[in-house]
């Protein structure tokens, strides 16, 4: 049996790192979450240089990139990687709000996706990996033997991470997520450096109206289809 390299791509809160989880345990591919590693580096920053809406500072954050070390370590117990900053375990920090609102600005600057995207062909470079993103598709496996681009509407997607928010308990409003899901659609898509768009090749699933099981059930199709 031959692996491939499953590219999933997306708006925020598309559900693409549900999915892709469950294509990973169903085929025993590795799962990559490459949003998770740009909100571990904006974390750094925060802590680091106190990054705010008004304080990005591109410079510093260049020079302190050398500093970070980004790792995922398998957790037997969730059956995928968790997301080390430095040694430490920040799987839940960088799920708050607060980066929430930075991240997108980060990731913005060339640098800073050069320096991951780096690790994130080295990861994948044995195939049999699905990984999700905004620009997996388009730059970090532009071979990728399939590609999804997941979409769904905008109030959909708010409702969906506001919910998810809420089950863990933060204090959020759905207004407060809505936004947030709005700006980091219009910086993730405008930016010069590998904005967020469809590759030519990919397929577009659009889960506003199915349940996880329809879309699980259509997507792995696709996939087995191309093993
Ligand atoms: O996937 P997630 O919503 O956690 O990603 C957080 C942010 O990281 C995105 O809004 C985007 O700004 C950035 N990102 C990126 N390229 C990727 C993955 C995430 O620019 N491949």
């Amino acid at each position: 049996e031959t692996k491939i390299t499953i590219a999933i791509d997306g708006y925020s809160s598309t559900g693409k790192s549900t999915v892709a989880k469950q294509l990973a345990q169903k085929l025993g591919y590795v799962y990559v979450d490459t949003g998770a590693m740009y909100r571990a580096v904006t974390l750094f920053m925060m802590r680091k240089l106190f990054v705010s809406a008004t304080t990005l500072n591109s410079e510093a954050i260049v020079r302190h990139l050398p500093f970070i070390s980004v790792k995922f370590v398998f957790n037997p117990k969730k059956g995928f990687g968790e997301i080390y900053l430095n040694g430490e375990n920040v799987e839940k920090e960088i799920r708050y709000m607060e980066v929430s609102e930075q991240v997108s600005k980060v990731a913005s600057i060339p640098e800073v996706r050069k320096l991951l995207v780096q690790q994130q062909k080295e990861m994948g470079k044995d195939k049999g990996v699905v990984m999700d993103g905004r620009d997996i598709g388009t730059v970090v496996f532009p071979n990728a033997e399939l590609k999804l681009f997941m979409t769904a509407s905008t109030e959909t997607r708010a409702q969906r991470r506001y919910d998810e928010l809420i089950q863990r308990g933060d204090k959020v409003s759905f207004e407060e997520v809505l936004k947030n899901v709005k700006e980091r659609d219009y910086l993730d898509t405008t930016r010069d450096d590998s904005p967020l768009i469809m590759a030519k090749d990919a397929l577009e699933i659009d889960n506003s109206n199915l349940t996880l099981e329809e879309q699980f059930g259509r997507i792995l199709k696709i996939a087995e289809d191309k093993i």
